[in-house]
């Protein structure tokens, strides 16, 4: 059977219906200023890029001590989520459903970003990678710190920050939310035996350890129907000094559990091109979270038209999701469609604070397109 051509077909998400299988991944570009809040520039950023079937804006904090990224966006107080009214505007004018990720920084924040208090994890153990520029770092990576651990009679109120954030979220028109639950930050680290170590509740065992994202996905169910509530977990990476030896079974516990929730959707971050393998064992396969994951899967981490066509022709993800291909081809949809030439993007003005390498990447022109325009003597 042939596969071609899959990812450019419609997909029913939920009661959405996307117009093609080509998902923006979440991206953090810090374009949103030191007040932390969206703007133009993020409104035409997005715009540019809403030919996708589905938008996910870049990792957003539900809370003041989720904070942890330098000029990221905020949505922890009504000024913050009403600016990000005209960038849901702007996706909209293409038809297309654009979900907010949900980013608490746990342990990878830093006192700098907190009014001098200590980052919040669940255990008090140190990120043993490298440090992190802060807002009064010049630029420059300061050391980790060892965060404090949550009181177990705190959590509640943090997940209680997830609700808010979501219930502001809807109220500026978002589809949906994403749960970040990758690549090392709060709910990571509370599903992760490296970096939990609790003994309450929310620690302890496989079981104990889902028990804070279970929470969090049943207070934001308080405010979007399960089918708005996509979870992003990322099993197999290092990125933020990760990695479990009992990683595969919390997974695919998790996975498990996820599945009861009809939720809109699992994005696994699966690859290695972004971040690298932990190498605790064999990387998780897409098939392994297929057997026990009945609903929508996104695939993420360094696929390629070719490699997502793959994924999706056989069966084992419904939708991919692109980043990097994104930042610098705006058009990405089109120019798989059109088997148009990608762009490189460029990797100095990632989480730069300008215009510049964010939205000044050009859509494709065609050579006949550029032809005509000069006979016409068009300007
Ligand atoms: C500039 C940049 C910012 C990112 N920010 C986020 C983020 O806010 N949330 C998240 O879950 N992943 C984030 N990621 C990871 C991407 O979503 C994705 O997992 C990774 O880039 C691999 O996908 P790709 O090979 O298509 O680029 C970021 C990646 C890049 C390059």
């Amino acid at each position: 059977m042939s596969t071609e051509n899959k990812l450019l077909s419609t997909y029913r998400l939920g009661d959405l219906q996307l117009s093609s299988r080509v998902v923006m991944a979440p991206m953090t570009r810090g374009r949103a200023g030191q007040e932390m809040t969206a703007n133009e520039l993020m409104a035409t950023y997005y715009e540019q890029r809403a030919g996708a079937g589905l938008v996910i804006t870049e990792g957003t904090f539900p809370s003041r001590m989720g904070v942890g990224w330098l000029h990221a966006p905020g949505i922890y107080t009504d000024e913050m989520a009403e600016a990000w009214r005209p960038v849901v505007h702007a996706v909209h004018r293409h038809e297309t459903p654009v979900f907010m990720q949900l980013w608490h920084t746990g342990r990878t924040s830093h006192s700098d970003f907190l009014d001098g208090k200590l980052p919040i994890a669940p255990s008090a153990v140190r990120h043993q990678g490298s440090g992190t520029p802060t807002p009064k770092s010049d630029g420059k990576e300061v050391p980790r710190q060892t965060p404090r651990a949550l009181e177990t009679h705190e959590v509640p109120g943090v997940v209680h920050e997830y609700h808010q954030a979501a219930e502001r979220a809807k109220g500026v028109g978002f589809d949906g939310i994403e749960i970040h639950g990758a690549n090392g930050y709060l709910v990571d680290e509370f599903l992760q035996s490296r970096t939990n170590k609790r003994d309450d509740a929310y620690g302890g065992s496989i079981k104990k350890r889902f028990q804070f994202l279970k929470e969090v996905i049943e207070a934001t169910l308080t405010v979007f129907p399960s089918n708005r509530i996509g979870v992003r977990l990322s099993p197999n990476g290092k990125f933020n000094d990760m990695g479990s030896e009992d990683f595969r079974e919390q997974f695919l516990y998790v996975a498990e559990a996820l599945d009861s929730y009809d939720l809109a959707y699992l994005h696994l971050v699966i690859g290695a091109d972004f971040g690298g393998f932990h190498e605790m064992g064999e990387p998780m396969r897409l098939s392994e979270f297929r057997n026990v994951y009945s609903g929508t899967i996104i695939a993420n981490n360094g696929f390629d038209q070719e490699s997502a066509e793959q994924a999706i022709g056989n069966g084992e993800a419904d939708l991919v999701a692109f980043a990097r291909p994104f930042i610098s081809n705006p058009d990405l949809v089109n120019r798989f469609a059109n088997g148009w030439p990608l762009a490189e993007p460029n990797q100095e003005t990632f989480y730069t604070f300008d215009a510049e390498g964010y939205t000044d990447y050009p859509a494709f022109i065609p050579q006949q397109e550029l032809v005509q325009r000069d006979a016409s003597g068009a300007k």
